[in-house]
């Protein structure tokens, strides 16, 4: 018998892992790399939020708190919601935890059977499909291809939904295609939800902040306010407020739904680190004048990184609503040959002969889901994605 669990053995390690390996291995021998891979924004947390952290810890805040958040924290995030997304919690439906990433691997969790199937869109954020695995349920993929903007259709959602679907996981705008659901978009989803009372949707609006030009984020139980019973939005401060490594998320939903995470949660991590919810509540009830500052310099960033790929032969990159990611198509590329004489089979070929050609990392769109595409994180700074895009444009002038 072995040692490792069954369950484990149903998840794939990260495709990413071995890009990332590679590029270390280069940088280590001496090489120039460029990593465009990370998932995470390239700024300092805010001063006031650090200084909040600070002062927690001289005050001796670093005790347990409640399991799943303390509550001036949940009446912090209740306010947020209500302020920013007409959304009306009390505390008992709201939820902390150790980064979004908890709160949802603690939503599936919490609910998920075998036999319970869980409808992602592809392109979609890597630990979705795996996360539903170890909960024992099984991923439905449903293409939202460049041509349809990377976003499901009303129809394919409604061909979609069995008996057995259990939760929709919608992410916008989306890791990694930045890909973003408008009002009417997200409308005629949630009208198809409404038809189907037994799906549960889990709104992942991570990047609710990073979105541009005239794009206005929704969230499905705004939306459709049928809905907000059977729904559950995840947010956080990661992206918003430049605080990965702080590791606050936190999701609002009906109360059943919240206490059976909160059970999870009593008997694995407990409450997430005293000193994050005071720098998070730092970051929701403070000044807000980071986000615009930060929004303005990605979209600055995606309009010179579209620019620049489109100017690449082979490479076609849609123009993206939010997030800090493009995910442009090389389907013009496939079959070709690269200057160092590998042949472009895949969009997993073309990453790695792009690497050790050029040392520009990039993720391949496989990792996510849909091909023949890359991803490519701009959360860097603009001579750094000069420099990138410039390598990535000769890469592919040589290709035969
Ligand atoms: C789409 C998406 N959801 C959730 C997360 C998790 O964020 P965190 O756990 O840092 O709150 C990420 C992080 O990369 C993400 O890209």
């Amino acid at each position: 018998m072995s040692f490792l669990s069954q369950t484990l053995a149903r998840v794939k390690p990260s495709p990413t892992i071995a890009m990332t390996g590679r590029a270390q291995q280069l940088a280590a021998e001496g090489k120039d790399i460029i990593t465009l891979s990370a998932g995470e924004p390239d700024f300092d947390t805010p001063e006031h939020i650090r200084d909040a952290a600070k002062a927690a810890i001289d005050a001796g805040h670093t005790r347990y708190t409640a399991v799943d958040g303390m509550p001036a924290l949940k009446r912090a995030i209740c306010d947020k919601f209500a302020r920013e997304n007409g959304l009306d919690y009390s505390p008992a439906q709201v939820s902390v935890g150790t980064g979004g990433k908890q709160i949802l691997y603690n939503a599936l969790m919490a609910t998920l059977n075998p036999g319970d199937d869980v409808i992602i869109p592809a392109p979609y954020w890597v630990s979705y499909p795996d996360m539903v695995l170890l909960a024992g349920g099984t991923p439905v993929i449903v293409p939202a291809g460049m041509e349809a903007g990377y976003r499901i259709t009303p129809e394919q959602l409604e061909a979609a939904i069995t008996p057995r679907t259990k939760w929709l996981i919608l992410n916008s705008p989306s890791n990694p295609s930045g890909a973003g659901y408008g009002a009417d978009h997200m409308r005629a989803l949630t009208d198809v939800l409404m038809r189907h009372p037994h799906v549960w949707v889990l709104s992942d609006d991570i990047y609710e902040h990073l979105v541009f030009d005239d794009f206005r984020f929704v969230t499905p139980a705004q939306i459709e306010p049928g809905l907000k019973d059977r729904t559950l939005t995840m947010n956080g401060v990661s992206k918003s407020y430049a605080m990965t490594g702080w590791r606050i998320g936190y999701g609002a939903g009906p109360e059943v739904l919240i206490r059976a995470m909160a059970k999870l949660q009593s008997q694995s991590t407990s409450n997430p680190s005293s000193i994050g919810q005071y720098a998070a509540l730092a970051a929701l009830n403070g000044p807000q004048d980071y986000i615009e500052t930060s929004r303005a310099i990605f979209q600055r960033r995606r309009d010179l990184v579209v620019a620049a790929l489109n100017d690449c032969p082979g490479i076609s990159c849609p123009v993206p609503q939010g997030a800090f990611y493009v995910y442009p198509s090389i389907h013009a590329l496939i079959g070709k040959t690269s200057a160092g004489g590998t042949v472009i089979k895949d969009d997993e070929a073309f990453a790695t002969a792009l690497l050790d050609e050029t040392g520009v990392a990039v993720v391949f769109g496989a990792a996510f889901g849909l091909s023949p595409h890359f991803r490519v994180s701009y959360a860097t700074s603009e001579a750094v994605l000069a420099d990138a895009c410039a390598r990535i444009k000769a890469f592919c002038e040589e290709m035969r």
